[in-house]
């Protein structure tokens, strides 16, 4: 497995490649991976002859510095699990590498980010924008890998890589979880014994709410029930409880048939911010 930190010498390496007629799947990243980015390694691999997995934290999308200085740091573990996860090459810039300048440009998602964590997150889906393009541009892959983890981010890429012609095609791969049901995410690791037992009523309240709603209950009624379940739990608060339609994002009073739904979160457990969903 080879590791890039230069634009420059993962170009000279993909463009032989590129000469040869591999085909080359990205999988974005900010690192601290856990099985839920190895997943998306796998299905690049199934896909594609060559996989690349970069690793930046960007701070172009991160609205609270605190969150930026403590996100978890940790290449070399990646490294280690991406190896043995069969990925062929590592780009791993630095801030500088990425943002030579600050770009000026902005992006604006319309309706797509004035809600859950485009609203909850000023400037973070341009952010988003910014930086998976600048990888698209960097690598041109033909393929690109997101999780269902992110579903809103997974409707912006898809909106950008369409407005803006990347010419890529998007594979959404599911939400890898815990056997506890906890969605994995890198900042798990920052909750405490505590929160950490605590952290799997997201996704048992994101289960009661789906069975709920299948069972014909209003959304209005499952929304409060789902919002005084949180509230029960002391160590959370909750940021939004969303019901959306899986097109749009947009909140929706009316189940629509298989596969159209969202039920969407996102809580603070101590400085922890999580977020999950359910597609149904
Ligand atoms: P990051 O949070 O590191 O996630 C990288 C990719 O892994 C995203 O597509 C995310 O949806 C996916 N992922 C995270 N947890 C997952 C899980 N439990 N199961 C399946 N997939 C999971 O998302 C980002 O980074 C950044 O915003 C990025 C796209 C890299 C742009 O900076």
């Amino acid at each position: 497995m080879e590791v890039f930190t230069s634009v420059s010498a993962l170009r000279q390496f993909l463009d032989h490649l590129v000469y040869q007629h591999k085909t080359i799947g990205l999988v974005p990243t900010m690192g601290a991976l856990h099985e839920g980015h190895i997943s998306l390694i796998q299905a690049s691999k199934t896909d594609n002859d060559i996989t690349v997995c970069s690793i930046f934290v960007n701070p172009a999308q991160f609205n609270n510095p605190e969150d930026l200085l403590k996100y978890p740091r940790t290449l070399d573990a990646d490294s280690k699990m991406l190896e043995e996860a069969g990925c062929d090459a590592i780009f791993a810039p630095s801030v500088e590498e990425m943002y030579p300048e600050q770009p000026v440009m902005k992006f604006d998602f319309g309706a797509l980010e004035r809600v859950m964590e485009g609203a909850s997150r000023p400037g973070h889906f341009n952010g988003v924008g910014i930086v998976v393009s600048k990888l698209f541009n960097i690598v041109k892959p033909n393929r690109a890998y997101f999780g269902q983890k992110d579903l809103q981010q997974v409707a912006i890429v898809t909106k950008l890589v369409g407005d803006l012609s990347f010419g890529l095609e998007l594979i959404t791969a599911p939400t890898i979880r815990e056997e506890d049901g906890l969605a994995m995410s890198s900042r798990n690791r920052r909750l405490n014994e505590e929160e950490r037992h605590i952290a799997p009523h997201i996704f048992q309240i994101l289960e009661s709410a789906k069975n709920a709603l299948l069972k014909g209950e209003p959304v209005e009624k499952v929304i409060r029930q789902a919002t005084a379940a949180f509230a029960g739990i002391t160590a959370f608060k909750l940021d939004y409880f969303e019901i959306v339609d899986i097109n749009t994002l947009q909140p929706t009073t009316s189940i629509m048939p298989a596969g159209e739904n969202a039920i969407c979160v996102a809580a603070f457990l101590g400085p922890v911010r999580l977020i999950d969903n359910i597609v149904f």
